[in-house]
């Protein structure tokens, strides 16, 4: 395999200017799939992946969901589909990766236009959705256009997915994923999803366990239109301030959940699990650099590395319908909407958080003594997914880690979600590795978020190499 791998290698180098321009043309789609207004950009999305596919040969289809649940105006954006080979004597590897984006606006801070690819002098690629999850994704084009261009034999055959609503807690997919497990997907070995991070900036990981997350609106209304604080305030129950006490009544400034029996559902703190936050490369300097501060919650990175795998949180995002322009304007809001999530470990089921969180918004409304309204619902959720790294997956990756990077790879849990990960496991029944490309610098969801050129590079080998290893790997 050796030769091959080295004839690949040098491919994806001389090929490096392309790669970075196929990720310029795709970060230039703001696929937002937050922004209703966005979503033909999201559908284009799709259709430029689809068609780089089929220039590379593969069989693509775009499959479409549908209507949006709750906004019936809106189409879902195709799921793109492919197929990279069909022979029967080979394996079959299924990778997933989102071609849709986080919102992003220049105003949010952006040192440059969010959409246009900007790389600067120490090789960073600076745009929406450069590591999160473009890079990747196309890492999987690239590998198929190195192997081509190098005259080297692919390894395996390949089944893609790619979706354009993770973001938004990846509607329409589990249906979609079950639907496929014994048609479009039932051949697959093994399934690889690169969507997200290295704990650091230096040492690569593999991943086996990522949080569930259950996303709410707390919505109180009143008053039949905004009015006028100084006619109205005073004489008026005001629907902010009943939300900024419920909302406050859910989390303490020390992150503990205040929502009682949460952690009664949180699976009891082994010792064998001890040993395993002690050895893996990370330091409360990385947290510090990807914070941008010191303002970490413990002092030590074992508790900080569980704050973020095995227990779950509780964060507050926003407030739909309040004034948050700059400037100062006078007004009482008539109807707000408070979005806050919770992220899940093992063992939460969805719907008994939903049980005590809705207990517990009620009755917190209830103490306040409003005559506003309250409703709270749930907008989506996705269960928790801890795998066994003991699987043939993961042993090729990490073969594959050691041959691009040099050493051995972390085995991590990360604190993200990707909602669809365990419906993959459970539809295919096979095991699900999650191999990520960028590093825990590359601020995915925030400002100035970019890849490194290097993990871009590099990242298309490793994912080309991890293919040559999963073909061969004994199966356990
Ligand atoms: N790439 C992330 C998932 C991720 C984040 C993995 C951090 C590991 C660490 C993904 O695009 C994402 O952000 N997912 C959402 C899902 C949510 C909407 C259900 C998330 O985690 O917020
Ligand atoms: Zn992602």
């Amino acid at each position: 395999m050796a030769p091959q791998l080295d004839a690949y290698f040098k491919q994806v180098d001389s090929l490096s200017d392309a790669f970075i321009e196929r990720l310029r043309k795709a970060v230039a789609i703001p696929s937002v799939s937050a922004e209703d207004e966005r979503r033909p950009e999201v559908i284009k999305m799709g259709e430029f992946l689809a068609s780089e596919l089929k220039s590379l040969g593969a069989k693509v289809e775009l499959r479409p969901l549908g209507k949006q649940p709750h906004k019936e105006h809106l189409q879902l954006p195709p799921v793109v589909v492919a197929r990279y080979g069909n022979d029967s004597k080979k394996r079959t590897i299924l990778v997933y990766g989102h071609y849709d984006v986080q919102p992003a606006l220049l105003e949010d801070g952006w040192a440059t236009e969010p959409f246009k690819l900007t790389t600067d002098d120490k090789g960073r690629m600076y745009g929406r959705g450069s590591t999160d999850d473009k890079g990747p994704v196309l890492g999987w084009l690239n590998a198929i256009e190195a192997h081509q261009k190098a005259g080297v034999d692919f390894p395996v055959n390949l089944l893609m997915c790619f979706e354009g609503m993770e973001e938004y807690g990846s509607e329409g997919l589990d249906d979609f994923i079950m639907e496929e497990s014994k048609k479009y997907f039932k051949d697959a070995d093994a399934v690889c999803i690169s969507d997200n991070y290295w704990l650091g900036t230096e040492k690569p990981c593999l991943t086996y366990g990522l949080r569930g997350c259950n996303y709410y609106s707390i919505e109180i209304s009143g008053p039949g239109q905004d009015l006028h604080s100084g006619v109205f305030g005073g004489t008026v129950h005001e629907p902010m301030t009943d939300l900024v006490r419920v909302m406050g009544t859910l989390v303490s400034p020390d992150g503990k959940i205040l929502i009682k029996g949460i952690d009664d559902l949180v699976a009891p703190f082994t010792d064998e699990e001890k040993s395993l936050y002690g050895d893996i490369a990370f330091t409360m300097d990385n947290l510090y650099e990807s914070l941008g501060s010191e303002t970490g919650l413990y002092p030590d990175k074992e508790r900080t590395l569980m704050g973020r795998w095995r227990y779950p949180s509780l964060s507050l995002h926003g407030v739909e319908g309040a004034f948050s322009a700059p400037g100062a304007k006078t007004v009482i809001p008539a109807k707000v909407t408070g979005k806050f999530s919770i992220r899940t470990v093992p063992d939460m089921e969805i719907e008994a958080v939903n049980e005590l969180v809705y207990k517990h918004v009620n009755d917190a409304f209830a103490a306040l003594g409003s005559k506003n309204k309250c409703r709270v619902y749930l907008q989506h959720a996705g269960k928790w997914w801890v795998a066994s790294p003991k699987h043939w997956n993961f042993t090729a990756a990490g073969k594959a880690v050691r041959h691009v990077w040099g050493v051995k790879p972390d085995l991590t849990r990360e604190g993200g979600s990707i909602p669809v990960t365990l419906t993959f496991e459970q539809a295919t029944g096979k095991n699900v590795l999650l191999l990520p490309m960028g590093s825990s610098t590359d601020a995915a969801h925030s400002i100035n978020e970019k890849l490194d050129k290097k993990n871009y590079i590099e990242g298309i080998k490793l994912l080309g190499a991890y293919l040559h290893y999963a073909a061969e790997e004994p199966m356990n």
